[in-house]
Order: structure tokens, then C-alpha cells, then sequence
């Protein structure tokens, strides 16, 4: 009925979320990774749960508690890469809030790589896939893709440029240079770009108040594709 569609707008939706940071191993007891939390994803998924969908959590490294949450647990990029791929068939709406490592260590080295006398080191890394760009083909008509862009500089222009290039929906910008929001912080202010509407800021708000507006506008979306 009414009152419950209300107060669930995302019930018999099926959301897709990503958060935190892939890592990438360089040898059994090091790796190489980023500042995500995984705070604004995890609050995606927690509040997409609670809005009524039925979510599933391709979770990298997180910094913040996944009681209660379905969880795809992964390290690498290409782990993550495998896992979204499985899950993107039977998804709504997918939210790419992680932080994917663009680079791997070319050569994993299953031992310990040992200190020599040479005063320098050198890692090679070789690029991960692209994961909003490998499953751009397998996108279906009514399905709604949002990502997130980490941008220090240019923010408007690099993330509408992402928008295009990964063939999004709507894609939610983080402004990295301000250190009042973003890593590791509980607030944040998100600029939402999309493909044919005027974009949408949030103010800067608890990560679970910017995780709501994220999903009542793909669910928009979501309706507009899906008549
Ligand atoms: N992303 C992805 N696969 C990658 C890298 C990023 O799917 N290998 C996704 C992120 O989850 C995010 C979006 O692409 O939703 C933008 O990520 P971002 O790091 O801001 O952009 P990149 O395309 O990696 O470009 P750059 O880091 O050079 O700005
Ligand atoms: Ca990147």
C-alpha cells in the first residue's frame, strides 16, 4: 500500500553496493592499497537495507562494522572484478563506491621479498581492469549503474568525463582536497552528476544522509527507465 511504499521506496529492488579499498599484495606480508574507510559505502548499503531493497555488499578492506549486511568479501581489484560480475545479472541498481586499486604488483612474490645491500627497490605494477568499463556491455536497459569520483581538482569536468567514459547513470563526486569530508571522515558533500538532469549537491552531511539522497535519485532514475 501506500504508507509502506513510502516508507520504503526501494522494496523489491535489488541493490548492488561496493566500499572500501581493494589491496593489492606484493609479497606474504605486504601490499599496497588507499585511504578508503569503506564509511560511505557501508552507509550506502545499510541505508539502501533500510529503505526496503535487498542489498548485497562486495566489501574490500573497511574499516567499519558489517553486522547484518550480506557480504562479498575481497582483496584485489580483480577478486572484486569476479565478484561484481557475478552479482551484476540479477542487480537494480549498482553503487560503485569503492576504491579500486588502478595498479597490481606485476610479479607477487610468494616469499618474502628479502632487504639486499642496493640502497634502492623497485615495484613494478601493471593496470587492474577497469571494473565500471568491464561490465559497461553487460549493462541491461532498466538497470541503473552509479559510481563515485575522488577528484582533488577539476571536479565537474573529470567526473562528468567518468560519467561518460564508464557509461553511468548518475555518478557522485568527492571533492579529496577538503580534509573536513571524505577519508575516513563521517560526513561528506557529494556534487551528483547525471546524464540529462541538472546535478544535484547534498550539502555536506553524515555519510548516511548523503548515502539517502544517492539512492532516492537513482531510484528516480531507476523509475524513469523502468516506466
Ligand atoms: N573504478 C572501477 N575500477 C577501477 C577503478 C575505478 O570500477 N579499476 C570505479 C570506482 O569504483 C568509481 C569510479 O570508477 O566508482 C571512479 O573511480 P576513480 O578512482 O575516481 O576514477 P578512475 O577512473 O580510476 O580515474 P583516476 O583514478 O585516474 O581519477
Ligand atoms: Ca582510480
Amino acid at each position: 500500500d501506500y504508507v509502506f511504499c513510502a516508507e520504503k521506496p526501494l522494496a523489491g529492488l535489488k541493490v548492488l553496493v561496493t566500499a572500501g579499498a581493494t589491496s593489492e599484495p606484493i609479497d606474504p606480508v605486504r601490499f599496497i592499497s588507499n585511504r578508503s574507510s569503506g564509511k560511505m559505502g557501508v552507509a550506502a548499503a545499510r541505508k539502501a537495507q533500510s529503505l526496503g531493497a535487498e542489498v548485497t555488499l562486495v566489501a574490500g578492506s573497511v574499516s567499519v562494522n558489517l553486522d547484518g549486511l550480506n557480504v562479498v568479501k575481497v582483496q584485489t581489484a580483480l577478486e572484486m572484478l569476479e565478484a561484481v560480475k557475478k552479482e551484476i545479472e540479477s542487480t537494480d541498481i549498482l553503487v560503485m563506491a569503492a576504491a579500486v586499486a588502478d595498479f597490481r604488483i606485476a610479479e607477487y612474490s610468494d616469499t618474502k621479498i628479502k632487504k639486499t645491500d642496493e640502497n634502492e627497490m623497485t615495484i613494478r605494477l601493471v593496470k587492474n581492469p577497469d571494473i565500471l568499463k568491464e561490465i559497461a556491455p553487460l549493462k541491461k536497459a532498466g538497470q541503473v549503474f552509479a559510481g563515485f569520483a575522488a577528484e582533488s581538482d577539476n571536479l565537474a569536468a573529470n567526473a562528468r568525463k567518468k560519467l561518460n567514459e564508464k557509461n553511468l547513470d548518475m555518478i557522485a563526486a568527492n571533492d579529496i582536497s577538503r580534509s573536513d569530508i571524505g577519508f575516513g571522515t563521517d560526513e561528506n558533500e557529494l556534487t551528483v552528476f547525471f546524464r540529462d538532469r541538472e546535478a544535484v549537491n547534498t550539502g555536506k552531511v553524515p555519510k548516511e544522509k548523503a548515502a539517502e539522497t544517492i539512492l532516492l535519485l537513482a531510484k528516480e532514475v531507476h523509475g524513469k527507465k523502468n516506466g
